[in-house]
């Protein structure tokens, strides 16, 4: 449903899309973080630090697959009670807690996870700003712990493709290229163990049909055909999406605290 106070014409990208019905807010979608969970190799009992957790919907995979506690951190409140309704409707809990919080604080939560998982939100900040984000990631990871990570990648034209994203999707939206990420990664003391790309397939038939399911994509296309302010919106970032779409895609990358 619509929230009524949002603005279509200025809420940032992931707002309009999840006010099309969108639940999986990723480049890569749920096949990427898939993969990040193969290679994470999760033993039951084990903790994870979500960052923006959105609607929850990795935290709950996380504990109902694998049987591992999850602490997730989530700046919006309304994603917060949607996250909290979430993880009640699936029972879990006593093994998933959503807290409502900034990432750039993450030193109060005075504790170590075995894993952190982060999806689509280093992407949005400053080159500083990723890297004190990566540097508190490294301080609440165990020594030996994982990062597991999932935002976009600029292969080519890192700065062309940032202004242009940056203005359509409304937020700073600064993708770095494979190798770029590494570094950021390395700097921070987490080394990289396993690594992959792909194509941006957020707005693409198939991956909506693998990541909403065939009703979810039937609803928000109904939502994107029925409402002229929400389909401008998204038509522009999807003409970006394509635009670009030999250098635009998505990466994944676990790492380790050395
Ligand atoms: C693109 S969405 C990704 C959500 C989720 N990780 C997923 O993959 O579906 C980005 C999320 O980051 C949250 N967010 C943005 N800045 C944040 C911050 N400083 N601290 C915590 N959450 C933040 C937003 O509210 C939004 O839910």
């Amino acid at each position: 449903m619509l929230n009524p106070t949002l603005n279509l014409q200025t809420a940032p990208g992931h707002q309009v899309l999840a006010a099309a019905g969108k639940r999986i807010l990723r480049p890569g979608g749920r096949a990427a973080t898939e993969k990040l969970f193969q290679w994470a190799d999760f033993k039951p009992g084990e903790t994870v630090l979500e960052l923006a957790a959105g609607f929850g919907d990795s935290a709950i995979a996380l504990a109902k697959r694998y049987g591992l506690y999850v602490v997730a951190i989530e700046k919006n409140p309304d994603s917060v009670a949607r996250a909290r309704t979430n993880v009640a409707a699936a029972g879990l809990s006593d093994r998933i807690e959503i807290i409502e919080g900034d990432i750039f604080d993450l030193d109060r939560l005075g504790k170590q996870f075995d894993y952190v998982l982060a999806e689509a939100i280093l992407t949005m900040q400053s080159p500083s700003g990723k890297a004190k984000i990566l540097q508190g990631v490294r301080d609440r990871l165990k020594p030996g712990g994982k990062f597991l990570s999932h935002e976009l990648l600029a292969q080519n034209n890192e700065s062309e493709i940032h202004q242009v994203l940056s203005q359509v999707i409304r937020v700073n939206a600064a993708p770095y290229s494979k190798s770029n990420w590494i570094a950021a990664f390395e700097t921070a003391g987490l080394q990289v163990q396993q690594h992959q790309t792909g194509i941006m397939g957020l707005l693409t038939i198939r991956q909506m049909l693998h990541d909403e399911g065939i009703t979810g994509t039937a609803l928000i296309l109904w939502n994107i055909l029925t409402k002229p302010l929400l389909r401008q919106r998204i038509v522009q970032m999807r003409q970006v999406f394509n635009r670009y779409k030999q250098d635009l895609g998505y990466i994944i990358i676990c790492a380790q605290r050395l």
